[in-house]
């Protein structure tokens, strides 16, 4: 190869870089190199077109090297934390979420009211005003820590520096949508896939000055924290501030039926195209801020609001074949591989098929032209098959009965539904090397161990490279062998080291969650880290004798029934979970689950409750004695404090057994008296 060709070739590869870390950092939000290092590779590439001008002439930089690279913010912890959203995708979803609040709430007849407000596709940010002043501004970031943006988000238009209002809380936490209107997005001339990207890219900018020239509008759509509290509704939230000059959308109304709940979605959906910003449903909000207060959050999201997604985009192509996939649980998933299509802006070339049942239902057959959808971030579907367009000789699609690791698999009896589960699975556990690689991607993944730098492509490629086999590797990882790998420089690797010796000390709640026990998610790990306390007590579950007196007990458990300590007896009976399991744990800190220690009402007190309650389902009444500093068990023991007893049905044996051991009983009227003093 001559000299220039050479030349050519490491230009190529150096934008080739460069772009595969714009895409990290803009797209995926999630840079894999540090400011000085991207710098360093854009610097060579305007040295190489310094030096060997036809470059410029080969117009392969046109928009890719001006935007500039992440900034490592500052992380400041949320007041309260920014949650998700949970979502609906149909009216039964809508009908469900209904229904799941009246129940929380015991309410039978009324409507509860809501307002509907679109869901604004932006980035989302809150503010934080002290006296009326804007004091501080961050990103969302995990949740729990945001990134301080104030400086960029100080550079919107319309967005209040100083509120101008004697009736102000002294504390305002408001929670906005940034976004980048339509028409603002055609004018840009970066490469950005979309304008929710733009707006992200434009937020993280180390310069305010370049976010500045970026057109940034936002919506405020809620509160953060608020002291002293002085709004009643959402509603009157929305208009108080937007007296206060904070831009709020107007489109929001208030609905009450699940009639209204679905004509405001088509209404809104049927105009979406001409507004001027992106919108992916609406967000319904109980409207009573006393009855949000009242419902809470689980783990991830509040039980007073849901996103209603807008239907998926469709698109027609054709099956060129059938495969199945292993998920971490051991569930076979049939996919389709279809024919790359476009829906929505992505390219699509996988489709799932869910289950057996669905495809003998639909009949689907590779070669067959079928729609699919795609909504959100769900992995899309195959919705229907053209039958017209079937090649005579096609065959019907032979379901495979063995996991892709050889074994067979069954499909489960549902205790609770009495039927056997649509799904088929495997039940090897971590035996089998399809599952052992899907479980290990969940360790990693945010929610448990959440190790920075060691997402799911890695974790493939270090598989296939046998430098992880089993959790326990990811803590004696052969860095030497790393750093001989493309793309690993001596940062990263020492960001890799930090982040995985960062989540060696873990608590007992999300380690349980992240070993990943059938049905226990992260409520349940929870409860189980609340029963259990210590890695000590719950590591007894090892021993099947024990386990046994064990599982009696949990059943108890409120939130824990058959399903989930039939699941935990399966996972502990399987030998190589235990070895995995045991693995792990000599490479761990696991922290004592403590709960925090609420001052309130039942403070360091132990309460079980027998009976439903009049006014408040049972679930409100954990709640209520959670928020008030109590404990809840699922068993008389010496240990209870106080049994509370509802009228409704209460168990006489339970009440007994109190007595014999001088618990204090509750009765209902004196609950109802407790929670009003
Ligand atoms: S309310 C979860 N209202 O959607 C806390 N969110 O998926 C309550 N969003 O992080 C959120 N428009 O960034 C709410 N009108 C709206 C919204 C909205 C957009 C975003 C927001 C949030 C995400 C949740």
């Amino acid at each position: 190869m001559n000299e220039k060709n050479e030349i050519v070739k490491n230009y190529k590869l150096k934008i080739k870089n460069l772009k595969k870390h714009n895409k990290y950092y803009y797209e995926k939000d999630n840079p894999k190199i540090s400011d000085a290092e991207y710098d360093t590779l854009k610097q060579e590439i305007f040295d190489l077109e310094k030096n060997n001008k036809y470059l410029i002439d080969l117009n392969l930089t046109k928009n890719l090297v001006g935007s500039a690279p992440a900034k490592r913010f500052k992380k400041i912890k949320h007041l309260s934390p920014m949650l998700s959203l949970s979502n609906a995708f149909n009216i039964d979803d809508m009908r469900d979420f209904q229904k799941k609040i009246s129940n929380f709430l015991n309410y039978t007849k009324q409507n509860i009211v809501l307002l509907a407000e679109p869901k604004i596709d932006g980035i989302s940010a809150t503010l934080i005003y002290e006296k009326g002043k804007l004091v501080k501004g961050l990103s969302r970031g995990d949740g729990l820590y945001g990134e301080d943006i104030l400086e960029n988000l100080r550079t919107i238009k319309n967005l209040p520096q100083k509120i101008l209002s004697k009736d102000i809380p002294n504390l305002l936490e408001v929670r906005c949508e940034v976004y980048i209107s339509k028409s603002d997005f055609k004018n840009l001339k970066d490469n950005f896939a979309n304008p929710r990207n733009a707006a992200g890219g434009s937020l993280r900018q180390k310069d305010p000055k370049v976010t500045s020239k970026i057109p940034l509008k936002y919506f405020a759509y809620g509160f953060g924290s608020v002291k002293p509290m002085i709004f009643k509704t959402q509603d009157e939230f929305l208009v108080t501030i937007s007296k206060w000059n904070f831009i709020t959308n107007p489109l929001s109304k208030i609905v009450a039926s699940i009639n209204d709940v679905e004509k405001q979605h088509s209404y809104i959906d049927k105009i979406r195209s001409s507004l001027d910003y992106d919108i992916d449903g609406l967000v319904y909000k109980i409207n009573d801020l006393s009855l949000q207060q009242r419902l809470g959050n689980t783990s991830n999201s509040p039980r007073w609001a849901i996103a209603y997604k807008f239907s998926a985009e469709k698109a027609i192509t054709r099956i060129k074949d059938i495969t199945i996939q292993v998920g971490r649980t051991g569930a076979i998933t049939p996919v389709a591989k279809v024919e790359p299509v476009t829906v929505g802006g992505v390219i699509v070339s996988n489709a799932t098929l869910h289950n057996e049942d669905e495809i003998k239902r639909k009949d689907i057959r590779i070669g067959d032209t079928i729609q699919i959808q795609r909504a959100g971030d769900v992995i899309p579907q195959v919705l229907s098959v053209d039958k017209s367009k079937r090649d005579k000789k096609s065959k019907s699609f032979i379901f495979p009965y063995k996991c892709l690791c050889g074994s067979k698999t069954t499909k489960e009896y549902s205790k609770s539904t009495k039927k056997l589960d649509a799904v088929r699975r495997c039940i090897k556990g971590y035996s089998c090397d399809f599952i052992a690689k899907e479980k290990l991607k969940h360790i990693v993944s945010k929610e448990a161990f959440d190790i920075d730098g060691l997402g799911k492509k890695v974790i493939e490629q270090f598989w296939d490279l046998n430098l992880i086999k089993k959790p326990s590797d990811i803590f004696s990882l052969n860095y030497d062998k790393i750093k001989k790998l493309e793309g690993w420089g001596t940062l990263s690797i020492n960001n890799l080291k930090k982040a995985v010796e960062k989540s060696q000390t873990i608590s007992l709640d999300k380690f349980i969650y992240s070993i990943g026990i059938r049905h226990i998610g992260q409520e349940n790990a929870k409860i189980l880290a609340g029963f259990f306390n210590s890695k000590k007590e719950f590591t007894k579950l090892f021993d099947s004798k024990i386990r046994k007196k064990i599982l009696i007990n949990l059943v108890d458990l409120d939130g824990i029934g058959e399903t989930q300590t039939d699941s935990i007896d399966n996972f502990f009976s399987n030998e190589t979970n235990v070895t995995i399991i045991r693995d792990l744990i000599n490479k761990l800190n696991i922290k004592n689950y403590s709960i925090q220690n609420i001052d309130g009402k039942f403070s360091n007190k132990k309460l079980m409750f027998t009976g439903g309650f009049k006014n408040m389902s049972r679930s409100e009444a954990k709640s209520i004695a959670e928020k008030n500093g109590g404990k809840v068990l699922g068993s008389i023991s010496k240990k209870l404090d106080f049994l509370v007893v509802g009228e409704s049905k209460p168990t006489k044996r339970k009440i007994e057994q109190a007595k014999q051991l001088n618990i204090k009983i509750i009765l209902e009227k004196d609950w109802n008296k407790i929670l009003n003093s």
